[in-house]
């Protein structure tokens, strides 16, 4: 469904009023623990790819896996935000990222890997993808964005849930790390040039990774640098 998703004014007030009433229910009780059986599901999916992976290539894929199950304020606030109405129903069909998971590799070749192995499981399905390295975003953000769904097997049968994975290297998530605190300070007295500071650190971290990417292919190789 398509809701207006220009920006609405929305109170805080309004916000934790409604997150605490729906957070209550059972609907939404269980709704949460499905998603997090599904971070489970996928969590178990690429700790299985780094242990072969790195049997065959001698290093692990990725460095870390995070997860996170966004919180009933943040899911509230962002739905209000795009008009959607605030019932377990719509949260579950409109809401994508309630589930996230991060992979955090130290090679961006690895990132690619990795997402394509997993996307291409038998039991997951790709519903989009977002290749924010390819095309980064205008203040420099990069990152492969992943939207997968996977089956979860309940007592009542199974049941399919949506799980947003970002794939990063270290160098952009330690940028996205600081790009995000920096968006929450509300007193930096020259955003712009900041932002435009961020940018050049943005393109200077993509340059590195890809020397990296070259280092760690000549050691492979055995090579001379
Ligand atoms: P929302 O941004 O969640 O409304 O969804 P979207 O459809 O715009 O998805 P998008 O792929 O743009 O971003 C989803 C997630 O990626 C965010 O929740 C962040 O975790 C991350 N992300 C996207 N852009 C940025 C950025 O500029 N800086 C940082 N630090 N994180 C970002
Ligand atoms: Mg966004």
């Amino acid at each position: 469904m398509d809701y207006n998703s220009s920006t609405r004014e929305v109170s805080q007030e309004q916000v934790e009023e409604l997150a605490k009433s729906i957070s209550r229910t059972p609907g939404f009780i269980r709704l949460m623990t499905y998603y997090r059986c599904a971070i489970m599901e996928i969590q178990t999916k690429l700790n299985v790819l780094n242990a072969e992976l790195s049997l065959q290539y001698d290093r692990n894929p990725f460095e870390s896996i995070e997860s996170r199950l966004k919180n009933p304020e943040s899911i509230v606030e962002k739905m209000l935000r795009k008009g959607i109405p605030i019932t377990v129903e719509d949260m579950e069909q409109e809401m994508t990222d309630i589930a996230g998971i991060r992979v955090i590799c130290s090679f961006q070749e690895d990132l690619y890997s990795l997402a394509e192995l997993l996307a291409e499981q038998d039991d997951v399905l790709l519903l989009s993808r977002k290749d924010y390295i390819a095309n980064p975003k205008p203040n420099g953000y990069r990152s492969l964005h992943l939207l997968l769904d996977i089956p979860i097997f309940l007592y009542q049968g199974k049941r399919h849930m949506k799980v947003e994975v970002q794939f990063r290297t270290i160098a952009m998530d330690f940028w996205a790390s600081v790009d995000h605190k920096l968006k929450y300070k509300k007193t930096i007295r020259d955003p712009e040039k900041v932002a435009e500071k961020l940018k050049i650190c943005a393109d200077t971290l993509a340059k590195m990774d890809a020397e990296m990417e070259e280092i760690r292919k000549t050691i492979d190789s055995n090579g001379e640098l």
